[in-house]
């Protein structure tokens, strides 16, 4: 062989040791800068493989031979060291896992305080034997206002605030249409509550547009209002403690005849109306808070759906949860109902 051809023989056999040289102490990031630099396409094994070309002809058998075997053992021992480092990593990555470590924990939700108290005052009545009924948020006039005795002019309507989708069709402004809703779908006697959301064009500090409420009908024959007492006591009793005192003040609805107020013993004073000395705030001294709306419901409202008020007699009340729920927990703004801040509202999980 020619001294050319030799020098090129040795030339591809050096390649092999030196790539292993390189390889052994090649971090995982620098193996495809190494893989370029003996096997790219501009690579050192390119560079001599150029030589071929220009090899005596009688030499160039043999030194082909030389330049597949380089080529071959290159290629074997980059992909060697490409396992041994993915390998490496591997081990790496589990021995950093450790599984004594505790999980982190997922953060569970919880239901909103208004719904835990609706659910809450839905238990307690349907254990007295009320059933819980529901109806639609837009209503007609009607429903909302005529059926219960307030016809068009009268001066109650001023009374809530009525937000408007069409002429004649409101957002309803309590949850007293589902009386009428009831009464025109049943025959007595009924026992039911409604609870839902209620709409008031009306914002400020102890107003929101959106607010709730529950609504209850009895209806049968002699429903007196010694029943309306003693079933709002037993509700309000359940909800608010066995110690709480209620009171009856009259008061005046459309809709009922006659109409109470009812109160309950503040529970932040206990009735006292100061705490530690200070005037109490809840009760702004007078030992009561007014908790709901109540009364013997209105004959004219009978007629309207078609009961006859000789024959039967009922009593209704209205009440505001998230006034229910403010004073059962002690929450002094109504706005926290409504920023959904989680520090609050996982208070109640
Ligand atoms: N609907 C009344 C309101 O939103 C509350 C109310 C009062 C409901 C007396 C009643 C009732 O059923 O008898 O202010």
């Amino acid at each position: 062989m020619s001294q050319a051809g030799e020098e090129l023989v040795r030339g591809l056999e050096a390649l092999v040791p030196a790539m292993r040289g390189e390889l052994a102490s090649c971090a995982a990031q620098d193996l495809e800068d190494l893989r370029v630099k003996y096997l790219g396409r501009k690579g050192l094994l390119a560079g001599l493989l150029a030589g071929l070309g220009s090899l005596a002809p009688e030499d160039r058998p043999l030194a082909g031979k030389a330049a597949n075997a380089a080529k071959q053992a290159l290629t074997d021992l980059f992909a060697a060291r490409e396992a041994e480092l993915a390998a490496e990593t591997a081990r790496g990555a589990l021995s950093r896992f450790d599984p004594t470590l505790p999980g982190r924990t997922p953060e569970a939700g919880s239901l909103h305080p208004v719904t835990l108290v609706m659910e809450e005052i839905c238990t307690v009545f349907t254990g007295l034997g009320f059933e819980v009924v529901s109806g639609p948020e837009v209503e007609s006039d009607w429903y909302n206002f005529e059926a219960l005795n307030l016809p068009p002019e009268h001066p109650a309507r001023d009374m809530q605030d009525t937000l408007y989708v069409a002429d004649n069709v409101v957002l309803r402004t309590h949850t007293s249409p589902l009386q009428v809703r009831t009464m025109l779908a049943r025959k007595p006697p009924v026992a039911v509550i409604a609870p839902g959301k209620v709409y008031r064009r009306d914002s400020d500090l102890t107003h929101t547009p959106m607010f709730h409420q529950i609504e209850g009908l009895l209806v049968d024959r002699e429903v007196s209002m010694a029943d309306l007492r003693g079933t709002l006591t037993s509700f309000l009793r359940q909800i608010f403690g066995v110690d709480t005192r209620v009171r009856f003040r009259p008061s005046f609805f459309p809709f009922t005849e006659p109409s109470a107020e009812v109160d309950i013993s503040c529970r932040m004073c206990g009735g006292a109306g100061t705490l530690h000395g200070e005037p109490c705030r809840v009760c702004k001294q007078t030992g009561w808070v007014e908790i709901l709306g109540c009364g013997m419901v209105d004959p004219e409202v009978f007629k309207a759906v078609g009961y006859d008020p000789e024959v039967y007699t009922g009593f209704a009340f209205g009440l505001g949860v998230e006034r229910v729920t403010m004073l059962k927990y002690g929450i002094g703004d109504l706005r926290m109902f409504f920023e959904n801040d989680t520090r609050f509202l996982g208070q109640f999980a």
